[in-house]
Order: structure tokens, then sequence, then C-alpha cells
């Protein structure tokens, strides 16, 4: 499983890249207003940090001005993948660019059939939202099975992307269904090393250590 930063975060994201735990990175409008900073100066920065698609959204609802902005974006850098929301002038943007050769992430899916006709407009990344399904008292995590099945079902390429994950459960459930990509919040996916009887068995380790007097080197 590829694991993605959720976050426009550019300290964030550079403290997960040097522990060489990222494939990529997200963003969204939300996270631009978040970090402060102008989107195509944020997303420059964060394409020279990390060698994986960083995803950088469109604001544009019609396809034709989805298309310039979507230029403009992927101008930035080779690594910049288009985001477009989930709808038809999205779809089409989306068969255009990556009929061009462009990554395409198609966002804010929260059906099993959006995420049919993304990867029939041939999408690269689909993002189920987990996270806001489970808001509304659905289980996200069905959605993501769903979509494994229908995707192995026709052979399609197109890589689940969980998104709005909101836990360390979610990234292991996601795992076990068999999503391509977790795009995870950077305090989440620091959590997943914690566990308390790792804390416990090291700390036991050098007390113990403390007690033989030796030193290694
Ligand atoms: C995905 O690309 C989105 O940026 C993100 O996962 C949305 O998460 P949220 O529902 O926590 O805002």
């Amino acid at each position: 499983m590829k694991f993605f930063v959720d976050t426009a975060d550019v300290k964030e994201i550079r403290e997960l890249n040097d522990l060489g735990l990222l494939d990529g990175v997200t963003t969204n409008p939300s996270l631009i207003l978040k970090s402060g900073g102008n989107i195509l100066e944020v997303t420059k920065e964060i394409c020279d940090i990390v060698d994986g698609p960083v995803s950088a959204e469109v604001v544009a609802t019609e396809y034709s001005e989805m298309m310039r902005e979507a230029d403009i974006l992927s101008k930035i850098a080779d690594n910049v993948c288009i985001k477009l929301p989930l709808t038809l002038d999205g779809l089409k943007a989306c068969k255009a660019l990556t009929s061009s050769g462009r990554m395409v992430n198609v966002t804010l899916c929260f059906s099993a059939n959006q995420a049919l006709l993304a990867a029939k407009a041939g999408a690269t990344f689909i993002s189920p939202f987990i996270g806001r399904v489970d808001d509304m008292g659905i289980e996200g995590m069905e959605l993501i099975a769903e979509i494994r099945t229908i995707y192995d079902n026709y052979s399609f390429n197109t890589e689940i992307l969980a998104a709005s994950i909101r836990t360390t459960n979610h990234v292991k459930q996601a795992a076990l269904i068999g999503a391509d990509v977790a795009t995870i919040p950077p305090a989440t996916l620091k959590s997943l090393v914690k566990h308390p009887l790792t804390d416990k068995g090291l700390e036991t380790f050098l007390a113990d250590w403390a007690k033989t007097g030796q030193k290694i080197g």
C-alpha cells in the first residue's frame, strides 16, 4: 500500500519525506487555505520535496475552465496530479487529461457507481471519502470494498486512493480490503507507529541494558 500525506503543510511533508514514508501528497482547496500559502507556490514547494504524485485541485466547475486551470497546474512540475471533482464536467476533463498522459485524481467520490464512471474516464486515482461517509452514519469502508470488487471484476487500472481517513483503524481496514493508496493526515500517519507494548518493552530493555554496564562500540 502506498502512503500519501493529506496536507499542504510543507514542514510536515518535509519531515515525513525525510523518514522515507511518503509515496505522494494530496491537497485540496481547504488544505491550501489552512496552509496560508499561494496554491502555485505551495504546490511547487511540495513537488520539489516529494518524488511521487502531488494532487493539486482545480476549482473551476465547467469543462473548458477546468482544462485551463489544469494546464496551469500541470506546468508546476511533472509530478503534479490534477485533482478533479466527480461531476460530468470533471469526468470529461479526466478523459481528456489522461488521454494526453496526465495523472488525474478524481475526488469527492461517495458511491461505487461514481467510482465506476471515474475508472471508465481513465482516472489514475479515485478518491472515496471514508470519514465523510462514516459521518452520515453509513460504513465508509464498505465503499472501499465495493470499489475493490468492481475494479477487480473488470481489471480497471485506476488506483483506489482511500481518502478522508480519520483513524489508524481506517488505514488498517483499507489495507485489508486492498486499497492501493491511503492518503493520511500527518498526525494519523505518525501515530501508526504507536503501541504501548513497544514503549513498555523498550523501557525494560533499556533498564536491563543499563544494569549490564556495557557499551556498544
Ligand atoms: C482527499 O484527497 C481529501 O483531501 C481529504 O482526504 C478529505 O478529507 P476530510 O474529509 O478529512 O476533509
